[in-house]
C-alpha cells in the first residue's frame, strides 16, 4: 500500500453522493430506547443518530476494530453469529470458496433490528477481494432495512476498492463514509478511527440539543377549547 500506510486508505471509496446531500433519511429527533426520560442522558441521547455496527470476525481483527467504532459513536454491536466451522485449513479453503463463489453464509438471526436505526455500519475481514460470506448474508438478508450504510473492513491488503463495491451493491447503496485497517496497521489504528467517525458524524449532523421536557411537550395533547 505504499509509504501512505493507512491514512491513504481512511475513507476508501468515498461519501456516497446522494447520502451527504440528504442526510440521513430517518431524522434523528427521536428518543433512543436506552435513554431513561427525564435524565440528562436522555436529553443528550435524544438528538443523537441512532447507530448499529455489525460485523463478522473470524479472527478477533474486525471484532476489535468495531469495538473502537462503536465506543467511540456510543453504537449498539451486533456481531454476526456464523454456525459454520472455519478454523483449520479446511476452514480456510471453505471461506476462501464461499467468499470467492459468493456463496451464502449460515448465520444466525440478528438480536438488534437495523430497521430501528439511522445508520448501520458493516464491518468485513475482506477474503479472496470480497466481503466475507457471513456478512454477504447479513447485508443480504437486512439491507432493504437500512435507511444508510457505512463499512470498514480489515484485511492484510489486497482487494479493498472491490469488497466495498461488493458491499455498495449488495446493499444497493452507497456508504456514507469507508475505513480500511491493514493488520500492519492495527496497533496504531486510534487517528483512521478518529477520522472515521468524523465523517460520519459529518453526515448525521446533530441537532441543537433541546432539554427533554420541552420536546415531551411538543408531543403532548393539546387540551381541548
Ligand atoms: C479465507 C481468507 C482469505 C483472505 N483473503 C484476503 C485477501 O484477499 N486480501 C487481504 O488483504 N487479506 C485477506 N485475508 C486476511 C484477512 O482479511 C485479515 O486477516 C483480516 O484482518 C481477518 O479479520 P478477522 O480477524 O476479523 O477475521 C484473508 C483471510 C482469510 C481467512
Amino acid at each position: 500500500m505504499g509509504a501512505t500506510g493507512i491514512n491513504a486508505l481512511v475513507g476508501h471509496g468515498g461519501t456516497g453522493p446522494g447520502l451527504l446531500a440528504e442526510g440521513f433519511p430517518q431524522a434523528v429527533h427521536r428518543e433512543s430506547p436506552r435513554a431513561r426520560p427525564g435524565t440528562r442522558s436522555a436529553a443528550r441521547q435524544l438528538m443523537a443518530p441512532h447507530i448499529l455496527v455489525a460485523y463478522y470476525s473470524r479472527t478477533g481483527n474486525t471484532k476489535a476494530i468495531a469495538e473502537k467504532i462503536a465506543a467511540a459513536l456510543g453504537a449498539d454491536l451486533e456481531p454476526i453469529i456464523d454456525h459454520t466451522r472455519r478454523s483449520g485449513p479446511l476452514g480456510y479453503l471453505r471461506s476462501a470458496f464461499e467468499a470467492l463463489f459468493h456463496r451464502p453464509a449460515d448465520i444466525g438471526p440478528a438480536v438488534h433490528q437495523p430497521a430501528a436505526y439511522d445508520l448501520v455500519i458493516v464491518g468485513t475481514p475482506i477474503w479472496n477481494a470480497s466481503v466475507a460470506s457471513p456478512v454477504r448474508s447479513y447485508l443480504r438478508r437486512h439491507h432493504p432495512a437500512m435507511p444508510a450504510v457505512a463499512f470498514f473492513c480489515t484485511c492484510g491488503g489486497m482487494g479493498i476498492a472491490r469488497t466495498f463495491a461488493q458491499m455498495a451493491k449488495v446493499c444497493g447503496k452507497q456508504p456514507a463514509a469507508t475505513l480500511a485497517v491493514r493488520e500492519i496497521d492495527m496497533p496504531d489504528v486510534a487517528p483512521a478511527i478518529e477520522r472515521f467517525v468524523a465523517e460520519i458524524n459529518q453526515a448525521a449532523p446533530r441537532a441543537p440539543i433541546r432539554p427533554v421536557e420541552e420536546v415531551a411537550a411538543s408531543h403532548a395533547p393539546q387540551p381541548q377549547r
